[in-house]
């Protein structure tokens, strides 16, 4: 009837007019998650992530953005349910989540990696089997682990944590002993707490070639801004700010505020 036309062509007109960049990016995210969204010792909210997100959203496209913690496990159920307009999460762009969600061209590089006590005896991949395994529940890691478990007939076994300092601490009080985890996130855990180490050994990074961290590797993966299926153009835009920061040196500054390799 009219009324159903009449709203349809308010709404087009409101699209045409109007940019579909909101005024404020409200992004949800699992946090902490150092280095990539955490808070200083002041309570301040930064990160890799966070930079990123500053330097697209106020830098290039001239709007206010904030970030919404949310946990992780649901953060693509809460995104299409309309909770917030993105997720900048350290999220890995694989085929499964790319069911739900469509993702920005990739931002970051990284490798699912194991971290062990030093005083440990697993000494490489192999002695994993028969032990117990901290993960961060929903994340790649916890694939990479079920995958592992595959590989062993079934015999590791699995603790899953709503957040990655629960696997943390489950490893620095005997609970498990391993975490698989995103490498640089492994790295600042590591650089921060004396008693873990890297497990060593070569694997998925040295098979793809350069720059093969000098630990074992059991995935390479890509990071992604995801976005509900519906949200193109803002896609698009977001891609293009992505890439006009590469270009202008700005993703590298931020790049080698957190990571020094
Ligand atoms: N990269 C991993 C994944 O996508 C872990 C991400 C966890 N992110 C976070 N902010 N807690 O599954």
């Amino acid at each position: 009837g009219t009324t159903a036309e009449g709203t349809e062509s308010m709404e087009t007109e409101t699209e045409t007019e109007e940019s579909v960049v909101p005024s404020k990016v409200v992004i949800g995210s699992d946090i902490p998650y150092r280095p990539f969204e955490y808070e200083t010792a002041a309570g301040e909210l930064t990160g890799f992530d966070v930079d990123i997100a500053k330097a697209v959203f106020e830098g290039e496209l001239g709007v206010e953005y904030e970030f919404k913690p949310t946990s992780f496990d649901s953060i693509i159920p809460s995104l299409n349910n309309g909770n917030f307009r993105i997720i900048m999460s350290a999220m890995t762009i694989n085929d499964e989540r790319a069911e739900k969600v469509d993702f920005s061209d990739p931002y970051f590089t990284a490798y699912q990696t194991v971290l062990v006590r030093k005083d440990s005896s697993i000494s490489g991949k192999e002695d994993l089997k028969g032990k117990v395994v901290g993960v961060q529940k929903g994340t790649t890691g916890a694939g990479a682990a079920e995958g592992l478990k595959e590989e062993f007939g079934g015999d590791l076994e699995l603790k899953q944590y709503d957040q990655i300092n629960g696997a943390f601490q489950a490893l620095m009080n005997g609970q498990v002993e391993a975490v698989i985890n995103d490498n640089t996130v492994n790295a600042e855990f590591a650089d921060q707490q004396d008693g873990v180490v890297f497990l060593e050994g070569e694997g998925a990074a040295a098979e793809e070639g350069e720059n093969a961290p000098p630990y074992l590797t059991l995935t390479v993966e890509n990071y992604g801004i995801a976005f509900r299926q519906d949200d193109d153009e803002f896609r698009e835009q977001v891609n293009e700010a992505l890439a006009a920061i590469r270009e202008s040196g700005e993703y590298d500054e931020i790049y080698s505020e957190y990571f020094s390799g």
